[in-house]
């Protein structure tokens, strides 16, 4: 029996919301997802009856620190960490700022950083600002043909100089999978930490932080059903040396130390629900998908995510073979059933992405537009001045009928171009 997880989209209020007498369907997922009623609910709990700032001698104060704890506590199972090695901040792009600066502090003119062109800016922008303090940024170039990387380009860039390889799982423009266990060998290699953006990665793939061995992971609960909260992930001998920018009075060791001000409590709240939400997508296949010798939080998260790579993927193998046949279409990146993700890019002949996005939209099928800060990769493609691509991501509570209802109306705009 094929995976189906589309009775999961009974959870999420925004379901039943409408665009001009049609039902929504969200394929904006790659933006951000949906959210299911119990983080939604988690959140109003948190801000009714728990609110309060940390560390005081009063009830809710008290819940406080135990919602922050229970945050650190889930996001490890998600990631195969543990507790002390779970930060959390405003969103990816300040965390790794936040990181990188850091880093930095430890370095000197003349070192090196490598980056990649398949990037999200925000693992780009915050390794390049520091080509200020005579650090050298060098970028590992992207095959335009297949939006993979040239490994052999990373591979000649390494040196004795390498600090640090900052680089993504997945990309969130056209869905490419990085071997990024493969890379973080080779920074290790050359002694260099590597730091991996999981923001596109986390929704979609299994991440286990030690079967990779990178030093530094981030990602965003925003992507995986949860509120406006960003994670980021320190292997704990490299956090500990971690010389974080932080006020007197905050705590001197890790996670808390690279925390400034006070963090989103609610957002907290509703993390540690939109965990527990994939992991009860996981639990009816905890038999078949996960290991016997895993802890049994950590087997949920397992077989959920095996779940919904087979869901996903068999909704992406739809859309994909149906987009192959409209006229003056170009799709981006690696073929379904390669090593990618379920995000979909593509350009139509005669219509700019805006216009398909928008009237799409106004069919109730939302999708994204532009460069989606992939913005190298976009400009490689030589899109930039065009409009960037249209992208369609797939998510747990879409559906097969959506797809088909997708395609139909990119058949028919393309039709009337
Ligand atoms: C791959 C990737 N990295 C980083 C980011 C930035 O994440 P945040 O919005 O949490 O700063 C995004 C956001 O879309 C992304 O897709």
């Amino acid at each position: 029996m094929p995976v189906d997880l589309s009775s999961c989209r009974e959870q999420f209020p925004a379901m039943s919301c409408q665009v001009n007498g049609n039902p929504v369907a969200y394929f904006d997922g790659p933006g951000g997802t949906q959210v299911p009623k119990s983080v939604i609910d988690r959140m109003v709990r948190y801000l009714s009856s728990q609110n309060a700032n940390i560390h005081g001698e009063f009830k809710s104060s008290r819940e406080t620190d135990a919602v922050i704890e229970e945050a650190r506590e889930r996001v490890a199972v998600f990631l195969g960490a543990s507790k002390e090695e779970i930060a959390f901040g405003a969103n990816m792009t300040t965390l790794n700022f936040a990181l990188s600066r850091a880093i930095a502090r430890d370095l000197v003119p003349g070192d090196e950083i490598i980056v990649t062109e398949l990037d999200h800016e925000a693992n780009i922008g915050p390794w390049t600002a520091l080509s200020e303090k005579g650090i050298r940024v060098l970028q590992v170039r992207v095959d335009t043909e297949s939006c993979t990387l040239d490994m052999a380009d990373l591979e000649s860039k390494l040196g004795p100089r390498t600090k640090v390889v900052a680089v993504t799982y997945t990309s969130n423009a056209v869905g490419t999978i990085n071997d990024v266990k493969r890379i973080a060998a080779m920074a290790h290699e050359v002694g260099a930490v590597c730091v991996v953006d999981a923001v596109s990665a986390a929704p979609h793939i299994l991440i286990d932080v030690r079967d990779i061995d990178c030093d530094y992971l981030l990602c965003s609960a925003y992507k995986f059903f949860g509120p406006h909260v960003g994670v980021l992930y320190g292997k704990r001998e490299k956090f500990r040396s971690l010389r974080a920018y932080k006020v007197r009075p905050q705590e001197d060791f890790h996670p808390e130390k690279i925390e400034t001000g006070t963090l989103n409590h609610e957002g907290l709240a509703g993390t540690t629900a939109a965990i527990d939400f994939i992991a009860s997508l996981g639990e009816p296949f905890v038999d078949e998908f996960a290991p016997g010798d895993v802890p049994e939080e950590r087997g949920k998260i397992i077989a959920a995510m095996r779940a919904m790579a087979e869901y996903e993927d068999a909704l992406l193998a739809r859309l994909m073979d149906g987009l192959s046949d409209v006229p003056g279409l170009k799709i981006y990146g690696l073929p379904a059933g390669a090593s990618r993700t379920p995000i979909v890019a593509f350009t139509m002949e005669g219509c700019s992405p805006a216009e398909v996005a928008r009237e799409l939209g106004e069919k109730g099928l939302f999708v994204w537009h532009g460069h989606f800060f992939a913005l190298t990769l976009i400009e490689r493609l030589g899109l930039a001045e065009k409009g960037g691509v249209v992208r369609i991501g797939i998510a747990p509570y879409n559906t097969a009928e959506e797809i088909d209802r997708l395609l139909e109306a990119i058949r028919s705009l393309a039709s009337g171009r």
